[in-house]
């Protein structure tokens, strides 16, 4: 088999068969296919497509490219959840302790942001003392003991993703429906889901654009799952604005405790419980999507979704003490109102805009050995629909560097829209693809 002989053929649009998409990923994991014969490949991809057989092939072998973690020791139904990725995207540090305060185990190893998306390792290990690499047996028996570990992917996991990834987000390769689906596919497999609720973002702080590829994404990951024998849920949520209202990583640490002991923005609130519904009826906890909802809605007023957060924190080392008071929190140096200068309806808060902005600030690394700055980022006091007077404050700018204040402020006048009318509120919760069951 040779490398050459299949970027001529997906350069023809023909179709690659088994055996060269295993070759291909073998090589490339190895090294003995090199970067500039991937990248060719890639970008062929990318114009080209995939069929359906070729994305399932492409998974399969990714998946078994490293290490395959085994759960069944667990002895339960292990419900992952992913993202497709955003701005302000907290979900994780509220759902994944709500829902294993209802019984459903969470095993979840999550990733470092990269660009303009945040990751919840980054937030996780905004919290004093909190040890997001623990390893495999601690990280196993982390979930016996107390039901819910999260640490970062410490194990091999889907070594020939990693490295594809890196090639396409250097090559703008990104934004492909079977390179995404294989993508997240490939390490959901190779981390021992047996089932799967995506959340694929859609519109402008999302990789997908607009409804139709998010429906077409999210038919590929079922269809793979089902091949693969794990049941996937997609829910369709909207991105065109940050969710909720923190950006930055102690900052949405702060809001998710709020959120976790009752004080939820309505987006927020609508995509965990939508998330937090599928999980529990994938895991056979509670069948009924609405009795779904009641619980876990109880299961924050009654506290329990916050204990169980304190314990997950408290098992891996984190300070609980510190969580218990936001006076403790590190705060940036600088903590500047963003004023409206006029009054009206804001229609548009561009959330892509808003995270490389946050990025700038330095709560996102634009390269993967940057350092995080935990304590800056941007509070949206405003969202879109919302009525603003003259001179109220639409947000406010947590920077630690003075010559970064008056460019973020000018960019967040710039970034937050407003007009005369009152604009159509856009649903959170778009759609749910699912295989009909
Ligand atoms: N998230 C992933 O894990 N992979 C992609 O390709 C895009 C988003």
């Amino acid at each position: 088999m040779n490398i050459l002989e299949m970027i001529e053929k997906k350069r023809e649009k023909q179709e690659l068969n088994q055996k060269e998409i295993e070759f291909f990923v073998e090589g490339y994991t190895n090294g003995t296919i090199m970067d500039y014969q991937a990248a060719a490949l890639v970008m062929a991809i990318f114009i080209h497509g995939m069929t359906k057989e070729e994305t399932t092939n492409l998974t399969l072998a990714m998946a078994k490219s490293g290490e395959i973690l085994d759960l069944s020791s667990l002895h339960k139904i292990i419900v992952d959840k992913h993202s497709t990725g955003g701005v302000g995207d907290k979900v994780s540090l509220v759902l994944l302790p709500l829902v294993a305060s209802c019984g459903v185990p969470v095993a979840k190893m999550s990733g470092r942001g990269l660009g303009f998306t945040g990751g919840t390792v980054d937030k996780l290990e905004s919290i004093p003392g909190y040890q997001t690499s623990i390893g495999i047996n601690n990280f196993v028996q982390n979930v016996e003991k107390i039901g819910i570990s999260m640490i970062s992917q410490t194990l091999n996991l889907a070594p020939a993703d990693k490295k594809l990834y890196s090639l396409r987000d250097s090559i703008a390769c990104v934004e492909s429906i079977p390179l995404i689906a294989s993508s997240i596919m490939s390490k959901k497999i190779a981390s021992g889901a047996q089932k799967i609720v995506i959340d694929v973002t859609v519109g402008k702080g999302a990789f997908m654009q607009n409804m139709a590829e998010a429906k077409e994404l999210a038919k590929e990951m079922i269809a793979i799952g089902k091949l693969a024998g794990r049941e996937t849920v997609c829910v369709l949520t909207n991105m065109d604005e940050p969710l909720g209202k923190a950006v930055g990583n102690l900052l949405e640490v702060e809001e998710a405790i709020k959120a976790l002991k009752g004080d939820l923005s309505e987006d927020l609130e609508a995509v965990v419980l939508e998330l937090g519904s599928y999980m529990l009826k994938l895991a056979n906890v509670e069948k009924n999507l609405e009795k779904a909802k009641e619980l876990l809605r109880r299961n924050i007023e009654n506290g329990k979704a916050y204990h169980k957060f304190l314990e997950l924190i408290q098992n891996q080392g984190g300070d609980i003490s510190y969580l218990s008071d936001f006076e403790n929190f590190e705060r940036a140096k600088y903590i500047e109102p963003v004023y409206s200068q006029q009054e009206g309806y804001i229609y548009e808060m561009n959330a892509k805009q808003i995270g490389k902005l946050a990025s700038h600030l330095g709560a996102g690394r634009i390269r993967k050995e940057d350092k995080i700055d935990k304590t800056v980022g941007i509070v949206l006091l405003k969202k879109v629909g919302d009525e603003v007077q003259k001179g109220e404050v639409l947000a406010y700018v947590h920077a630690n560097h003075i010559q970064h204040i008056e460019t973020a402020k000018e960019e967040l006048t710039r970034i937050i829209k407003m007009g005369k009318e009152k604009p159509k509120k856009i649903a959170t919760i778009l759609a749910i693809e699912n295989d009909g069951k």
